[in-house]
């Protein structure tokens, strides 16, 4: 499938900043600037900012999402935020088995798995994240390790459902280090990526999936890694809490 068939998305990953009154103005400040973007405009914000985001950017083309959610659909799971409780509010996307929760949060494929899924039979749509660890590019297991967790975090997810699923590609040595993966490894592991999708589903199924590069992408880099072919969009930290940069990096999407 041509790439200008599918859906561009830029997504802001806030991760842990911005308190409601910060998300509000930042958010105040992003639409306008993104307003005739030719590609889908999310930003994933804290929890508590789920609310005034979703107020402030009403009527606007941003899209809401979070940045996790549970697979169960309410009980005793302490500080845990369920599907329903994010679809009631009105949010559309989620981000799930980002690499600081494996990291920091003991996620797993499983529950990256239990959680896609919960999330699809909501009707929200997952972000679902994947990407290696310095060591393991460094051991030249970066297809092996992408492979299982394609494989293991899409588990029982249907081509019907797939459509409805975007796949972020962020090289865990690339978040927030300022070491962008070249345009070329982007391009290679995205590929690499879609390729697993086709093995799994088909080579139709594969071809519509958006797949996102995240890791340091910025306004200067943002052109050269999105004029790759199987890079669609982008999933962006650092950059998405300057509306000037978020705007630019929407801008390089758009072309
Ligand atoms: P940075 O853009 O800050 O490197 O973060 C990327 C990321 O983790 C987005 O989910």
């Amino acid at each position: 499938m041509d790439k200008a068939k599918r859906k561009a998305i830029i997504a802001g990953n806030w991760k842990m900043n911005k308190t409601p009154k910060e998300a509000k103005e930042l958010l105040t400040a992003i639409a306008p600037l993104v307003a005739d973007a030719d590609c889908e405009v999310i930003a994933c914000v804290p929890y508590v900012d789920l609310a005034v985001a979703l107020e402030a950017t009403a009527g606007t083309n941003v899209k809401i999402g979070a940045e996790n959610c549970h697979w169960a659909e309410s009980g005793a799971f302490t500080g845990e935020i369920s599907t329903g409780m994010l679809k009631e509010i009105g949010v559309e996307y989620v981000v799930l088995g980002h690499s600081e929760r494996r990291q920091y949060f003991g996620e797993t494929d499983e529950t990256v798995n239990k959680r896609t899924k919960a999330a699809l039979a909501a009707g929200l749509k997952p972000i679902v994240c994947v990407g290696e660890l310095l060591w393991e590019r460094e051991c030249n297991i970066t297809e092996e390790v992408i492979a299982r967790q394609i494989k293991l975090d899409l588990w029982d997810v249907t081509e019907e459902e797939l459509k409805n699923v975007v796949i972020a590609y962020e090289p865990v040595w690339a978040i927030g280090t300022g070491k962008t993966a070249t345009s070329d490894q982007a391009e290679e592991v995205c590929a690499f990526i879609r390729a697993q999708l086709a093995k799994l589903y088909n080579q139709d199924a594969a071809d519509a999936v958006t797949i996102q590069y995240g890791g340091s992408m910025n306004d200067g880099n943002a052109d050269e890694l999105l004029s790759k072919t199987n890079v669609d969009g982008g999933l962006i930290g650092g950059a998405s809490l300057v509306a000037e940069k978020f705007a630019a990096i929407v801008k390089a999407a758009s072309k």
